[in-house]
């Protein structure tokens, strides 16, 4: 097999997940080329027959930079094997994957990792350290799994349940949130340092300071890097200092 694995992660989840089921998938004499879906690559769909997409679920949704990446790189009469990380819910599921990405989905897996969000528009658990290292053994079990599926060629389907029929709805819930989400972010200009870490970081570029004014743009993506890392917790949600006392902030699925 020559496999592209190609993959978005905005705080590390599924960049873990696919570093640890590249060397798996590296066996009986296949190739595999990484692509992370927010740099620039020189790309040719035509050196490859098996095409993996590994992303995290946002608002029962693909997010945005994967479904406009994968679209560009890789022509709609490729099936691809999808792998979607999640934190508490996967809503999204086979069939709107399927939709959002316009082509045949050969094989889908979900794997509930950790959550990365909270602020005080929406307060949800982050794990400690402690307690996201004692989920690594039953999460390198389940990528070995994912691993020997996808060597053997099965058309695993995953997660078809009855939150599939909730996801209907926070789709429609979320829809306008997420491709208005940049609106919502700003930056407290008496915690920021103006260290730039936001404005490298951004996936997708969002991130513009001028003469210390910050303003976000329409191609973010809502994967919450730069919420999540700068480091004065200095990016504010609807004009809101989140304190990080209380909304945690995601670091990684180690750290
Ligand atoms: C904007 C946003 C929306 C999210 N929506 C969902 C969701 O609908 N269901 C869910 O289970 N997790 C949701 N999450 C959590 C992420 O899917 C989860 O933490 C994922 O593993 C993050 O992957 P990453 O670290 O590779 O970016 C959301 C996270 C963000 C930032
Ligand atoms: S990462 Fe935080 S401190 Fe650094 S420039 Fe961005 S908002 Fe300011
Ligand atoms: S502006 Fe922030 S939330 Fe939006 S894509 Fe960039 S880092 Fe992610």
């Amino acid at each position: 097999m020559h496999i592209a694995l190609l993959f978005f992660s905005g705080t590390g989840n599924t960049r873990w997940l696919v570093e640890t089921l590249h060397p798996l998938l590296i066996s009986s004499g296949n190739t595999v080329a990484l692509f992370d879906l927010e740099k620039e690559h020189n790309f040719d769909y035509h050196a490859y027959d098996t095409f993996i997409v590994a992303h995290p679920v946002y608002g029962a949704h693909v997010p945005r930079i994967v479904i406009e990446k994968v679209t560009a790189m890789i022509p709609g009469n490729r099936s691809l094997i999808v792998i979607a990380t999640f934190g508490y819910v996967n809503a999204l599921g086979y069939f709107a994957e399927k939709k959002a990405l316009g082509r045949h989905i050969y094989a889908y897996y979900n794997v509930k990792m950790f959550n990365n969000i909270s602020t005080p528009k929406m307060k949800v658990g982050i794990k400690t350290p402690e307690k996201r290292l004692l989920s690594k053994t039953r999460l390198k079990k389940k990528i070995e799994k994912i691993g020997a599926s996808i060597l053997m060629g099965k058309c695993k389907i995953q997660g078809i349940g009855p939150q599939l029929l909730v996801g209907i709805k926070i789709r429609k819930a979320f829809h306008n949130g997420l491709q208005t989400h940049y609106q919502t972010l700003g930056v407290d200009p008496e915690r920021c340092t103006l260290c730039g870490l936001c404005v490298r970081e951004c996936p997708t570029h969002s991130i513009i300071e001028e003469n210390a004014v910050f303003t976000f743009h329409a191609t973010c993506t809502a994967c919450m890097r730069c919420y999540n890392h700068c480091p004065t917790q200095a990016i504010t949600i609807n004009g809101v200092y989140a304190d990080p006392n209380v909304y945690t902030r995601y670091a990684g699925p180690w750290k």
